[in-house]
């Protein structure tokens, strides 16, 4: 297995800062405000409470009950309690669901740019990640026709975020529902719809394939409380899905974590039945700053910039630099460049290569406004260096 490359970066990152180096840090896939103050409140009471013992595997039936009451509320959608399985992280949630879903052998279909930790966690499972790519041009959205070329005897599982980490980008009803009529062809594959970023999105509703009812008995929404609250390190994440699958993800986790933090637990029925006011605050600040990188970033001419919908990330195309030199290097790919970018301008971000792209680099702007204009005024003066 490798290690996270978003991981592994930021590291490398925090290394040269002990060194006492100025490093600007867009490799991070966190937002930087703290939990709203009424969620803390809500952790507090729940320790004050006696919720200090081993919860339930699957989640507290109240705070499962709250997960149901955002699903009608925010979605329109009608989920009963034995279908939620509450986890430590997202993360933990689609390990539980590839663990419960796919066998050795077993493909699994992932549109490309992808989260790193999809093709590591296919891989954990024994199963074969087949990549589906896309391209700045078609805003890193995969067609039907692509989706319907990557499906065979051996695919058991679609896999995809909407928004998207690492793009931004996000898929229209429209553009859902034509891949949602696609798998009404293929009954026996089954979708992971990971909808993480669906608070940080900045044009119009969320749109989740689940709304396709045909295919109701095959999705499982993954979703959680990292992205959208300010709360990355509370570790609570949470899937909607059919009963059998909420079964199997809470056998799998009774072996591996059992249920997560009571705190966290309480803290999240908190986030979810109070009111979205400091949700819908970050979500507008993350606008402001998304367009103050896409203008600073279009000022290096190199770079073909994206135009994310959604979370909080710009996944440029820099291949115009490859093959040029910095101090006698040749800057071959998007690797060597990120890392040229860290040693020489002092900006940390991911190369694409990580997420099955090797021609664009990822920025994160969940940092303040004078960082963001500092790191591309680095990022400007490196790339107006290279010979
Ligand atoms: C697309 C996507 N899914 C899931 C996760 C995991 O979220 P959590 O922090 O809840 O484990 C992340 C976190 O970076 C993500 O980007």
């Amino acid at each position: 297995m490798q290690e996270s490359a978003t991981i592994k970066m930021a590291q490398l990152s925090r290394d040269m800062r002990k060194k006492g180096i100025n490093i600007i840090d867009l490799s991070l896939g966190e937002p930087d405000f703290d939990t709203p103050a009424h969620i803390i409140e809500a952790a507090i009471e729940g320790m004050q409470q006696g919720y200090t013992h081993y919860p339930p595997v699957a989640g507290f039936q109240d705070l499962k009950e709250a997960i149901c009451t955002k699903f009608k509320r925010d979605n329109g959608f009608h989920f009963n309690a034995n279908q939620i399985v509450v986890s430590t992280g997202a993360k933990q949630s689609l390990a539980n669901l590839l663990f419960s879903l796919v066998n050795p052998g077993d493909e699994v279909l992932i549109p490309a740019p992808y989260w790193v930790t999809y093709d590591a966690q296919i891989r954990m499972v024994g199963a074969i990640p087949r990549v589906l790519s896309s391209s700045i041009e078609d805003d890193f959205k995969i067609t039907p026709a692509q989706l319907e070329q990557g499906i065979n005897a051996k695919t058991k599982v679609f896999l995809f975020s909407s928004p998207c980490n690492p793009t931004g980008s996000v898929y229209s009803k429209s553009e859902l529902e034509a891949l949602a009529k696609v798998f009404a062809k293929y009954p026996n594959v089954f979708i992971i719809s990971d909808e993480i970023y669906e608070m940080i999105n900045f044009e119009g509703q969320h749109e989740s394939i689940y709304q396709f009812e045909w295919l109701r008995d095959r999705i499982a929404i993954v979703n959680g409380l990292s992205k959208g609250f300010a709360m990355t390190g509370w570790r609570l994440g949470y899937i909607a899905a059919p009963p059998d699958v909420a079964r199997a993800c809470t056998k799998m986790q009774g072996q591996i974590t059992s249920g997560t933090s009571t705190i966290s637990q309480r803290a999240a029925i908190g986030a979810l039945l109070s009111g979205y006011e400091s949700c819908r605050s970050m979500c507008n600040i993350l606008l402001k700053r998304r367009n103050l990188m896409i203008a600073e970033l279009k000022k290096i001419k190199g770079l073909i910039v994206n135009h994310p919908k959604g979370a909080f990330y710009l996944f440029p195309n820099v291949s115009a630099y490859f093959g040029k030199q910095y101090k006698g290097d040749t800057l071959g790919d998007a690797d060597a460049l990120s890392l040229a970018i860290l040693k020489y301008a002092n900006v940390a971000l991911v190369s694409g290569s990580a997420f099955g792209n090797d021609h664009c680099f990822r920025l994160s702007y969940a940092l303040d406004q004078e960082k963001i204009k500092e790191a591309v005024r680095r990022l400007q003066q490196f790339f107006d260096t290279l010979d």
